[in-house]
């Protein structure tokens, strides 16, 4: 399918068959995604009545049915949103393990296996998004809850022809889709996975979004849906059942608030390490004059944005997890600790990072494609960043037969054993060790940011891309805020990322060859990657009130 509008505001005209539209302005609303069937349901939403929260659900849930490889009904998210009178809601439907989940379940021959936390029964934690959804609909929603799931239960029905980047990730699971007869009957057709353009249709999903719409959770916690899943597990060595379902709670979260050069910045808590980790890296970045930097000496800047990286992932690695599990130390926002940690940062060499002795790792050999983020906000003032995953690409790779639920493979987001790394190649401690009922500890960041000046949003952000997560966002914040480049130029520059471990700082391919030589000078280890990060972002002239959307410029198949 060719990529029409994937980004919308009411005053836009219908979507044009551009293939290119990457960037719209708009007075009355504006929303962001990754697919232009999603924006155009999100679009309808709008035009119903609907403000920005009934935008992004519906979004949300059609880009569970089209994008069906990053997210899902089968897998968790975060919602941030902040109403026109200024209340902020952080809603956390994270996956939560399974009662009966064990560190042990993992073990085969006495090692971690990280084959079991990624495809098949053991990988599913209990999914949180339409717990989450229907949360944020309660707080904030304007249109009637059945009508978020009309245009995705059409498009599940009907079909609609994949594209060419779909019919690629399906063809390289095709061995694990063969695995699970759910699976191998939606995906694969006369023994091959679906092709370019082929219609998918997804006829049992339809029918659960229409339960859902009707009967609201309970028709997926305590009704058909949880039935379903539970005997699949019973049947396949799972774990996961209904009782599961029925004690799971998407959570009200206090958000984490901090200030970036006098401007706020309000993100995710825990278990997403997102909020947190943004804002230390920020914090640090507040002690060097960055724009300087930027402008007189490029590598300088990358260099000291890579060192705070590099220094927040240590203390993520260490520190993080569920905090209704662990600890997780306030300071690690406070701006004397990052004074500190700043000031280990040598402008003239790259450090080695010897933090918490965590012990060495493997390194993942191809990290994996997952999640989306849409962002969407409205005139009336509600601002909304929802990040959405089922984790890798089609999660576990088990649909529920009879549900077309794709489950996610969130439990590899847990840290299996010290030094075993997941699909993203992060390692972590035991405030992320696997624990009954626990949320594993995610990277998802979706953020909004207020003006210095009046303290109204400014803009919001968030991405996809696993750990380059944080990374993306704080570079979306850091090119808006100090190098002050408009939105579309933000996305558009080219990215870095450093995660501590493995030591390897990732240029993309885009950069001028010569800041690789300055980096290799500074002692960085540099690898070259194609893309880091998906990113959306909505921003809104605080003199006219203008909202400007930008969508991923990377990507131009979905
Ligand atoms: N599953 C990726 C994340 O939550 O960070």
């Amino acid at each position: 399918m060719k990529r029409l509008l994937i980004l919308l505001t009411l005053l836009a005209p219908p979507p044009a068959v551009s293939g290119q539209t990457e960037v719209v302005s708009g007075q009355q609303g504006m929303v962001a995604t990754v697919h232009p069937l999603a924006t155009q349901a999100a679009r309808k939403a709008f035009a119903n009545g609907g403000n920005a929260v009934d935008a992004a659900l519906t979004a949300a849930i059609t880009l569970g049915v089209v994008d069906g490889y990053n997210s899902g009904i089968g897998g968790g998210c975060f919602i941030l949103i902040r109403t026109p009178s200024g209340k902020l809601y952080a809603i956390d439907g994270r996956e939560t393990a399974p009662r009966q989940a064990t560190v042990e379940m993992y073990y085969r021959d006495g090692k971690a296996d990280t084959a079991l936390s990624q495809v098949g029964a053991l990988a599913s934690g209990t999914p949180g998004a339409i717990a989450a959804y229907h949360l944020a609909w309660r707080k904030c929603g304007q249109l009637a809850w059945s009508e978020h799931f009309t245009e995705a239960a059409k498009i599940a029905r009907e079909g609609f022809p994949i594209s060419e980047r779909y019919s690629r990730i399906l063809a390289g699971k095709q061995e694990m889709f063969e695995r699970f007869s759910g699976s191998r009957k939606v995906f694969i057709h006369n023994g091959k996975t679906l092709a370019a353009d082929e219609r998918l249709v997804q006829a049992d999903l339809a029918r659960t979004l229409d339960g859902i719409a009707t009967h609201g959770p309970s028709y997926f916690y305590r009704g058909p849906v949880a039935k379903k899943i539970s005997e699949w597990m019973a049947n396949n060595g799972g774990v996961l059942n209904e009782q599961d379902f029925v004690n799971y709670r998407a959570k009200t979260r206090k958000p984490i608030v901090t200030s970036y050069r006098g401007h706020t910045v309000i993100g995710m808590p825990p278990p997403s390490s997102g909020g947190i980790h943004v804002a230390q890296i920020l914090n640090m970045l507040e002690q060097f004059p960055v724009r300087d930097m930027y402008l007189e000496q490029p590598a300088q800047y990358i260099h000291h944005v890579a060192e705070a990286m590099k220094l927040a992932f240590a203390d993520r690695a260490f520190y993080l997890g569920d905090p209704d599990f662990t600890r997780v130390p306030s300071g690690l926002i406070s701006k004397p600790y990052a004074q500190q940690l700043a000031n280990r940062i040598d402008s003239t060499a790259s450090m080695s990072v010897e933090s918490h002795g965590l012990p060495p790792h493997r390194i993942p050999l191809k990290p994996q494609r997952h999640t989306t983020h849409i962002a969407a906000a409205d005139q009336q003032g509600y601002w909304v960043a929802m990040t959405a995953t089922i984790n890798t690409s089609f999660g576990s790779k088990v649909i529920v037969p009879g549900t077309g639920i794709v489950l996610n493979n969130e439990m590899d987001d847990f840290a299996l054993a010290p030094g075993v790394a997941n699909a993203f190649g992060l390692i972590g401690s035991d405030a992320n060790k696997v624990e009954s009922r626990k949320r594993p500890l995610s990277s998802m960041s979706p953020t909004i940011v207020l003006d210095k000046g009046s303290q109204q949003p400014l803009f919001t952000l968030g991405a996809a891309g696993g750990p380059k997560i944080i990374t993306s966002v704080v570079l979306g914040i850091s090119g808006v805020i100090d190098l002050e480049l408009s939105p579309y130029d933000t996305l558009k520059k080219p990215r870095f990322h450093h995660q501590w471990s493995p030591d390897r700082l990732y240029l993309e391919q885009s950069h001028n060859p010569e800041i690789g030589v300055a980096m290799k000078a500074l002692g960085h280890n540099v690898y070259s990657t194609s893309s880091a990060g998906v990113m959306q972002m909505i921003y809104q002239n605080p003199e006219t009130g203008e909202f400007t959307g930008v969508v991923e410029p990377r990507n131009r198949d979905w």
